[in-house]
């Protein structure tokens, strides 16, 4: 059956795995990946490196927007891996975004309207041809209110939090405890749901995967059954 190329919007908390399963269901059907969280981080990466993040983890935000035009974050491939990584201002910072500084950062920086501003407008036009997967917290509402296919996926906190630490400690931090890691994704899930602008929620038309309880496979098979049901029609 012919498949019209389409956008696909993957919502929901942090820590659910949506990125994997995003990742992996853009390799398998040959879609772009595009990581919105990533570009949150790097802004928020540019803040703590030049001076516009307090001690407090308050942001100088006019300071701060007068740079905006100076941030460029873009995407490359490692030939390595094959895997998708984020550049700030042309270096490589995939690896410093994911940190638990940046992590402890990132909502009020997302919470300020100039820079989502600048980067919605970035990724729609990311989107322009099509065939993208998109993940992130407004990508179905306000990036792609259009998207053919939108998904929302949530777990527990503390699923989540599970997760989250054994991703850190796979790297080799051990300095992080599960109990910080759990107040970390709470506080981030209370900013992400609650603040004025563009904030956390499920797009009435998106489906919704809870996927406390699922294997990864199971996750994929889920994604890419209903990617051939919207796409095929
Ligand atoms: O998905 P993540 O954990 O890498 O996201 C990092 C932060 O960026 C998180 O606090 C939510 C925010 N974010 C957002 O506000 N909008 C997006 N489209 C993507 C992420």
């Amino acid at each position: 059956m012919e498949q019209k190329r389409i956008i696909i919007a993957i919502d929901g908390f942090s820590s659910t795995g949506k990125s994997t399963m995003a990742k992996t269901l853009a390799r398998r059907i040959g879609y772009a990946y595009i990581d919105t969280g990533a570009m949150y981080r790097a802004v928020t990466l540019y803040c703590i490196e030049n001076g516009l993040a307090a001690a407090d983890g308050t942001i100088d935000e006019q300071r701060l927007t007068q740079q905006l035009d100076k941030i460029s974050i873009t995407f490359g491939v490692n030939a390595e891996t094959g895997q998708s990584e984020t550049y700030l201002n042309g270096r490589c910072v995939e690896r410093e975004i994911r940190d638990m500084r940046v992590s402890g950062l990132v909502s009020n920086v997302a919470k300020i309207a100039a820079v989502r501003h600048a980067l919605v407008a970035q990724q729609q036009a990311m989107g322009k041809e099509k065939g993208i997967v998109m993940d992130g917290r407004d990508i179905g509402t306000v990036v792609f209110p259009d998207a053919e296919m939108k998904v929302y996926v949530t777990a527990s906190a503390e699923t989540r939090a599970h997760r989250r630490h054994d991703e850190l400690l796979a790297k080799g931090d051990t300095t992080v405890t599960y109990e910080e890691v759990l107040q970390n994704v709470t506080e981030r899930d209370r900013i992400d749901t609650t603040r004025a602008e563009s904030p956390l929620r499920r797009a009435d038309d998106a489906y919704t995967l809870d996927n406390s309880h699922m294997t990864i496979d199971e996750q994929n098979q889920w994604l890419l059954d209903l990617y051939h049901k919207i796409a095929g029609e």
